[in-house]
């Protein structure tokens, strides 16, 4: 059987490490868009949620490459604020924020609410689309409260902000080893590599059969 491929959607090279990591165990050939030569392909994240953004942009790229294609859509989701900032979190505080932007405005919103009402989730949605279109998904999700001020320097987005239930640290102060084994995305990453693993067996059925 040759060894099967797997497109990853996104462009960020942290995450590309992170999933390579993941899977390293498993038969399978984990590429960049930029690996397959689709370095310019943009697909606009206009979903009402994750789940919609990450299939809309794994069926864009499997449009475009041969093997499986992955996507992912990942967000923070604060209770008090009824999910916000949710599916917009990259762009909370406007087109083009910057990290700083939107963590300033969530302190904004959350002035005066105290720690007790300041739960949250990261959570994380990866679509796995098959060679044969079929399409999977998978969600992880960490809970958390969001701090009074922004502490630590590691990781982006809203890490300084976000205190990880089980730890008295945010994520930017703990550090990626810790929070790569803990967080949404490697809960998410967790349940792919079965996915990916079942469908592999079963192609491997398949092809005793088919001798
Ligand atoms: P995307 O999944 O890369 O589109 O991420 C959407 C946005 O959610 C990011 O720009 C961050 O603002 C936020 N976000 C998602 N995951 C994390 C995380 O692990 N730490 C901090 N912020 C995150």
């Amino acid at each position: 059987m040759n060894k099967s491929k797997l497109v990853l959607a996104t462009g960020n090279p942290n995450k590309i490490e992170e999933i390579r990591d993941i899977l390293k165990e498993l038969p399978i050939e984990v590429l960049s868009k930029e690996d397959v030569g689709l370095k310019n392909i943009d697909i606009e994240e206009d979903g009402n949620t994750l789940e919609e953004n990450a299939i809309k942009k794994a069926r864009a790229i499997a449009n475009e490459v041969e093997g499986m294609v992955m996507a992912d859509d990942s967000g923070l989701f604060v209770d008090f604020l009824g999910g916000a900032p949710g599916v917009h979190s990259a762009r909370y505080s406007g087109e083009n924020s910057t990290d700083e932007e939107n963590n300033r405005k969530l302190l904004e919103e959350l002035k005066g609410v105290p720690m007790e009402k300041r739960g949250a989730s990261f959570k994380a949605v990866m679509a796995l689309v098959t060679e044969e279109g079929k399409i999977i998904t998978v969600s992880g999700e960490c809970r958390g409260t969001i701090a009074f001020e922004a502490r630590g320097k590691e990781g982006f987005g809203y890490d300084p902000l976000f205190i990880v239930d089980g730890y008295d640290k945010t994520f930017a102060e703990l550090g990626e080893e810790v929070k790569n084994k803990i967080s949404h995305r490697a809960k998410a990453l967790d349940q792919l590599k079965k996915e990916i693993t079942k469908l592999l067996e079963d192609d491997g059925d398949a092809d005793i059969c088919s001798k």
